[in-house]
């Protein structure tokens, strides 16, 4: 495709800011051109940000206008399968923010109207275009470690989510862990069978009350044999703690936090340095670009993305497992969740 792609956002919440940002200002071979919210306040404030003229509440109104090639889906998890749906009958190709959906079935239907309607799907799993995650992938895709035994992910957010978001988010394995259980399988290249999930609600009753749990440590088994751990908590009062380590045969690679400057001071009470980056938007600020440059990239030159459905589809059966495992206490190997 020569020149630029049009894209439209659906969804300005926190997400669609970021990614409405970078096709505006930072991915050349991108023109944005229209928002869609529901919520007509939060598009216009977006649009008149970024100086963008079409402004819509019904998503629908981006996906008639022949002139746009690509959607980037930034709302809420519940709308994303129809949106996807919509967009491949519509012949755009999509960019869906994750999780695909909570449910197995409507991210089925979702694949098979992408499937059907031959555009690229990319999913946004955004911690795979870190360049330090990324360094470690190709560490170990290398052989540089030897043989991985042990991966331990590190995953702390620095504060909780409004209960309001609780509630509809699906619970932390499929909310926040899926994005470990995602960096799990890209690094260790290598799928995961079985799961061991304990939890708690060590952080804010209210958070229980609402269902859900705020602490959370998953062991994984892999097919080739390695073991992981990965260890959540909606609370770490530091700051957003996102550390990853793989232990092999021949060595170990490690990709620690993220600081807004490198400096440690020494006095006499003790060595200081910077706090991790805060959260999200300023920890993945490069990668969130990375990976919209990899979208638009594939739909310009007819490339398939790296970030598949099939890649978004395999963590929330992981999350399936954890949930299982952790409210029966037991190991749950995937296929007792997913019998496809
Ligand atoms: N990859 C990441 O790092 C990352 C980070 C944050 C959120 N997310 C995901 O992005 C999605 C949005 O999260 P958020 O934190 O930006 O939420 P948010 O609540 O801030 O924003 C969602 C927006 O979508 C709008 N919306 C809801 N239904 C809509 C519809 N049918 N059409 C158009 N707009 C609609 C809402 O009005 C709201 O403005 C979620 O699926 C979340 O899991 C991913």
């Amino acid at each position: 495709m020569a020149g630029k792609i049009n894209v439209g956002v659906i969804g300005a919440g926190r997400i669609g800011r970021v990614h409405a940002e970078n096709l505006a200002y930072r991915i050349p071979g991108a023109k944005l051109v229209a928002i869609a919210d529901v919520v007509a306040e939060a598009a216009q404030k977006l649009a008149a940000d970024l100086q963008i003229a079409t402004v819509v509440q019904d998503y629908r109104a981006i996906l008639a206008d022949r002139t746009v090639d690509a959607v980037v889906i930034c709302s809420s998890t519940d709308t994303h399968a129809q949106v996807i749906t919509d967009a491949a009958a519509a012949g755009k190709h999509i960019f869906c923010e994750k999780p695909i959906a909570l449910d197995l079935a409507k991210i089925d239907h979702a694949l098979a109207a992408v499937q059907k309607a031959q555009v690229k799907l990319q999913v946004g799993f955004n911690r795979r275009f870190d360049p330090s995650f990324r360094r470690v992938r190709e560490l170990i895709a290398a052989g540089s470690i030897g043989t991985p035994h042990i991966l331990r992910i590190t995953s702390r957010d620095p504060a909780p989510p409004p209960i309001s978001y609780v509630k509809v988010s699906g619970g932390i394995f499929l909310d926040m862990a899926i994005h470990d259980f995602d960096m799990a399988r890209y690094l260790m290249g290598s799928e995961v069978v079985e799961v061991y999930a304990a939890g708690n609600v060590l952080v804010d009753p209210a958070i229980g009350a609402a269902g859900d749990i705020d602490t959370a440590v998953t062991t994984l088994y892999f097919a080739n044999g390695a073991i992981g751990v990965i260890d959540n908590s909606r609370q770490a009062v530091y700051g957003y703690d996102q550390r990853v380590e793989v232990f092999g045969s021949g060595g170990m690679a490690l990709a620690t936090n993220k600081t807004p400057d490198s400096v440690v001071q020494s006095d006499a009470v003790g060595v200081h340095a910077a706090k991790p980056l805060y959260f999200f938007v300023e920890r993945y600020a490069e990668a969130y670009v990375a990976e919209m440059r990899e979208f638009v990239q594939c739909v310009r030159e007819d490339k398939r993305p790296s970030v598949t459905g099939v890649d978004g589809r395999i963590p929330v059966v992981i999350a399936y497992a954890a949930q299982k495992s952790y409210a029966e206490h037991r190991p749950v190997r995937l296929e007792e969740v997913d019998r496809r």
